[in-house]
């Protein structure tokens, strides 16, 4: 798996945002659109802020980018202070020329028997559109990637998931107690994820440096579903030296 180091995670961060600048920047001038899956949490909250500030100072336009985020707690209001809609417009979509129906973010309010046909038609709306040109990634400390909790399918596609219960634990800061953590999610599968034409995965601090081991030295088990990263010929972990301690 390629992995890159960097000291701290700012210029981590710099580098993803660059990423992402160059890619929309190259489709714009071709006449094309840039299709992202986003991820919501702490990790890529400074790659949104300097895509921001591109677009501020830089005149990076998002006129052209179309996304789809990874996942929604279930059941979940878009206007609450917890949904990854609020999460999404506060750090990004808020801020850029992005057009608010190119934004697609997994809808927390249906009805459970609705939730089915919706993860279908994300899927086709996304394959439609010619696919992900790039998805980025946290990971939880379960190993999960999107919401995909230990025992996911490699070929899972979108669908209602159960939470783990140590990913709770660590929603619960945000929803003032575990209590009111959802117990479901609404998340791409593994095999959307996969699709995608390059994947990066971030990951930040000494909090994530025994997953990180496992996801990349340890062996691919549905136990911890990032390690099925390592089938993938277009993935690259971005990781501050912290989070990279533990690898050999
Ligand atoms: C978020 C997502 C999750 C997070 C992961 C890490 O959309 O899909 O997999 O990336 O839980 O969360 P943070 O970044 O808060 O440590």
């Amino acid at each position: 798996l390629p992995v890159t180091v960097y000291a701290n995670q700012q210029e981590g961060s710099l580098a993803v945002a660059q990423r992402i600048a160059g890619l929309i920047k190259d489709k714009t001038a071709k006449g094309e659109h840039t299709v992202l899956g986003l991820a919501t949490g702490v990790t890529p909250i400074q790659v949104y802020a300097e895509l921001v500030r591109q677009h501020r100072e830089e005149g990076l336009s998002f006129k052209n980018v179309i996304t789809f985020n990874l996942d929604e707690y279930y059941p979940m209001q878009p206007d609450a202070a917890q949904s990854y809609v609020t999460f999404m417009n506060e750090n990004l979509f808020a801020h850029v020329d992005i057009d608010p129906a190119n934004v697609h973010i997994p809808d927390g309010t249906l009805d459970q028997e609705a939730v089915a046909a919706f993860c279908l038609a994300y899927e086709k709306k996304i394959t439609e559109l010619g696919g992900l040109d790039l998805q980025i990634l946290g990971i939880g400390r379960t190993g999960h990637i999107g919401f995909n909790e230990p025992g996911s399918a490699p070929n899972s596609g979108t669908r209602l998931v159960t939470l783990d219960d140590l990913t709770r634990n660590d929603a619960s800061r945000d929803f003032g107690g575990k209590q009111n953590v959802p117990t479901k999610a609404i998340t791409m599968g593994i095999g959307t994820i996969f699709k995608a034409r390059e994947i990066i995965l971030m990951a930040w601090s000494q909090k994530k440096a025994s997953i990180i081991k496992k996801a990349v030295e340890g062996e691919m088990s549905g136990d911890v579903p990032a390690t099925y990263l390592q089938l993938s010929d277009n993935v690259e972990f971005v990781l501050d030296a912290p989070a990279a301690s533990s690898l050999t």
